[in-house]
């Protein structure tokens, strides 16, 4: 049972990206999972939910967040926080339409609300394994598809606060050469 509600997630993050044509985000995604369980082996269902829907929000962006992604620096709590909040409520949603038990749904919800900036232990948990992920697989699109959206210095800013806003030495250590190779492909 417990199993299953996690498998159910994961199916419908795959299928909302898979609609879209964006199946190139789900990686991120995985990684996210695999993250999660080296900082911390015995995370829980809840963390492991959040890991894998985490940007639910960009399968269901609204023109507004997507405006703010030119006006608006990606560290930005204009922008981010409509992607933590949507994030949260759609996974809400989903999981209670699975059935899941309130206790299950308002962690997840805590957890992927705060999911980019961070505050308690398993949110800043969450935004490690992020961070990581966010180091290892999605560099590649930032440095060609960004760039040329929204320019080099926003694409900088990105690099710098995905690294930065790290908490764990543990994550940092990780995610360290990923990003100063970031940098460097940058300049
Ligand atoms: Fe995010
Ligand atoms: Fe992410």
């Amino acid at each position: 049972m417990t199993q299953d509600l996690y498998k159910k997630a994961e199916q419908f993050v795959i299928d909302s990206f898979t609609k879209l044509g964006k199946t190139s985000q789900i990686k991120h995604f995985e990684r996210t999972v695999f993250w999660i369980k080296q900082l911390k082996a015995d995370a829980d269902e809840a963390l492991l939910i959040s890991a894998i829907a985490h940007d639910i929000e960009r399968a269901f962006r609204k023109q507004d967040v997507k405006d703010k992604k030119h006006s608006h620096s990606y560290a930005d709590p204009e922008f981010f926080r409509p992607h933590e909040e949507r994030g949260a409520e759609i996974m809400a949603n989903f999981l209670k339409k699975e059935g899941a038990e309130h206790k299950l749904i308002d962690r997840v919800k805590m957890l992927i609300s705060k999911h980019e900036e961070g505050g308690n232990d398993d949110q800043n948990l969450l935004k490690d394994a992020d961070s990581i992920s966010f180091f290892e697989n999605n560099v590649p699109t930032f440095l060609t598809k960004h760039v040329s959206e929204v320019g080099k210095e926003k694409v900088k800013e990105k690099f710098d606060w995905m690294f930065n806003r790290i908490t764990s030495e543990k994550a940092k250590q990780i995610a360290r050469q990923w990003y100063e190779e970031a940098i460097k492909k940058l300049e």
